[in-house]
């Protein structure tokens, strides 16, 4: 097959949702219809209990676990699919946003009780303003939910997207029938335990049908009417466009537990999600169909196998083919590499693969030259972008506790921020080390892994900023003024950008206030996702 085939049959996704909506069942129950898996649980082993909220020890069981869920591979109806997780805990949020970057569009889950929660509302924030194509699959039907005009516009206010539904929930909780497919103009009824779409399906055309009134009873009827041309009027009609460009999201009402709407999502997804783009670099745009091969680091994982400090790091390909053996450009490192056994994720099993497409993400094994935002080419000079560090909401100093060690603190420190397990700032005078994170779980899992793969300890002194902003300015000397006067509350990124750390909102407005030549921004890559959204909106 040639490359516009390969990558013309390829949709790589990831589902998103707040923890508990039903991701992980959903994911679980896509594989099943794919063939990737044969019994419910096989996912679900890959979760962070819900217990081990600050048990940062649980977290390293599970990363052994996870690598192999990180990217499910399936074929299905001559597609290939891959399915990059993202972790369902908070604290790993940057994690999350940085899958974001690798995929072409998502699959957003939303508990029909619950509604909007937090992080669904700053996930969406990465979609939006990345562009990314969203489908919206609304969760637990069977359970006493929102009304469902309530909810979409709740998801349209708060998650500023249109929406489209295509189906339309009967009833919910104790009293949920199934869903009207608006499309197909058919029900399905539902029933909880079967998962075989025949049996379920009545056509509706025929309104006078003893069947649907028999199942759904005549007043259930006649509201269902009364809405299906309600929401006609409220809600946009489906236009491919516009969700191609992020604008408009396609709704499934369903029950993922009772395998309830999964069908009719997957169907739609495969046939209106994007295949593999390209991206963007510093250079210039490639595109995936371009034949010279080139591709990202997005994520690393790292010590596999304690004894031996190996670590996969997970390549998206925007273009060309990736072969096994030939020798890639490193375009940081200014460094030619060549990969022996670079890893697919098929059916849950790591497999050596010999060639990979746009699309596909493979896991390399490496001894400390990749780093996340890293390009691999053909030969060309080329540097993707997109890749942004997010504000974290949590600032630490390192307080080294064994002077003997400073060499191992320093490096470990360097090294595990490199993964992308947390940001590191510079403050100077004195070098001072400054851990950035979202969630608390971070500082543990640093001192842990300090502790037992690089032998340092250290302790960290908590900090009272709860937000980083980059810093530019047109003007340079504007800006050395306002590195000088607030010298205690700025610091410097890894690659030497100032960073201010406020302690709050409203100190945030005084000081913008105060510098009006300066730019704050909220990722360490303003410039370029600006770009990029106008890029993809063209
Ligand atoms: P997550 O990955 O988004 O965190 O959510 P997950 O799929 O683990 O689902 C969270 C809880 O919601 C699970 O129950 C799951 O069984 C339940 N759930 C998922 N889909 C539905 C649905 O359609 N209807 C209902 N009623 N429940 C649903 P749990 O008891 O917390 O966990 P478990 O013991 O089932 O693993």
């Amino acid at each position: 097959m040639d490359l516009k085939n390969e990558i013309k049959r390829r949709r790589t996704f990831a589902i998103i949702s707040h923890p508990d909506a039903g991701k992980t069942t959903l994911t679980e129950k896509l594989l099943l219809i794919g063939g990737a898996i044969q019994v419910a649980g096989a996912v679900r082993s890959n979760k962070i209990r819900k217990t081990a909220t600050s048990d940062f020890l649980e977290i390293e069981k599970q990363r052994g676990i996870s690598v192999s869920t990180s990217v499910m591979t399936l074929d299905y109806n001559g597609k290939r699919i891959n399915i990059l997780d993202t972790p369902g805990h908070k604290d790993f949020a940057e994690d999350t946003y940085r899958t974001l970057t690798a995929v072409d569009s998502v699959i957003l889950v939303v508990d029909s009780v619950k509604g909007v929660e937090e992080q669904t509302r700053k996930l969406m924030e990465v979609c939006r303003m990345r562009a990314t194509p969203v489908m919206i699959f609304i969760n637990k039907m069977d359970r006493e939910g929102k009304d469902p005009f309530d909810l979409l516009e709740e998801l349209e206010m708060e998650l500023k997207i249109a929406v489209s539904p295509f189906t339309w929930p009967i009833g919910n909780g104790v009293s949920f029938k199934g869903v009207y497919n608006l499309e197909k103009e058919s029900i399905q009824l539902y029933a909880p335990g079967k998962t075989t779409l025949s049996e379920m399906l009545l056509n509706t055309r025929d309104i006078e049908d003893p069947l649907l009134k028999e199942h759904i009873g005549e007043a259930n009827l006649v509201k269902l009417w009364e809405e299906i041309d309600l929401a006609d009027d409220l809600f946009e009609s489906f236009n491919k466009t516009l969700y191609r460009e992020g604008y408009l999201a396609p709704v499934f009402f369903g029950s993922a537990l009772n395998n309830f709407g999964i069908p009719e999502l997957f169907e739609t997804f495969l046939n209106i999600a994007p295949h593999p783009h390209g991206g963007k670099t510093a250079e210039r745009i490639v595109l995936s169909e371009e034949n010279a091969f080139s591709g990202f680091v997005f994520k690393i994982h790292a010590n596999l196998d304690p004894n031996h400090r190996n670590r996969m790091a997970f390549l998206r390909v925007c273009s060309g083919k990736f072969e096994r053996n030939k020798m890639y450009y490193h375009t940081r490192l200014n460094k030619r590499m060549r990969f022996s056994s670079p890893a697919s994720f098929m059916a849950n099993d790591k497999n050596t693969i010999e060639e990979a497409f746009p699309g596909d993400v493979i896991g390399l094994y490496d001894t400390g030259n990749l780093k996340i935002g890293d390009t691999l080419t053909d030969g060309e000079s080329l540097h993707f972008t997109g890749i942004p560090s997010f504000s974290p909401e949590i600032l630490k100093e390192v307080v080294n506790k064994d002077p003997l060690k400073t060499k191992q603190l320093e490096k470990g420190v360097m090294q595990l921020t490199d993964e992308g397990l947390a940001q590191l700032f510079i403050q100077q005078p004195g070098n001072i080390r400054i851990i950035g994170t979202v969630g608390e779980l971070q500082f543990d899992v640093i001192k842990f892994r300090l502790e037992h793969e690089y032998g340092a300890k250290c302790d960290f002194r908590a900090l009272p900023f709860v937000k980083a902003c980059w810093l530019t300015s047109a003007n340079q000397q504007k800006l050395i003024e306002m590195i000088d006067r607030r010298a205690a509350t700025i610091a410097f990124d890894k690659s030497n950008t100032p960073v201010y750390f406020a302690e709050s909102d409203w100190t945030l407005k005084i000081v913008k206030d105060a510098h009006p030549e300066v730019q704050f921004h909220n990722s360490s890559e303003h410039h370029v996702r600006e770009e990029i959204i106008n890029d993809d909106q063209e």
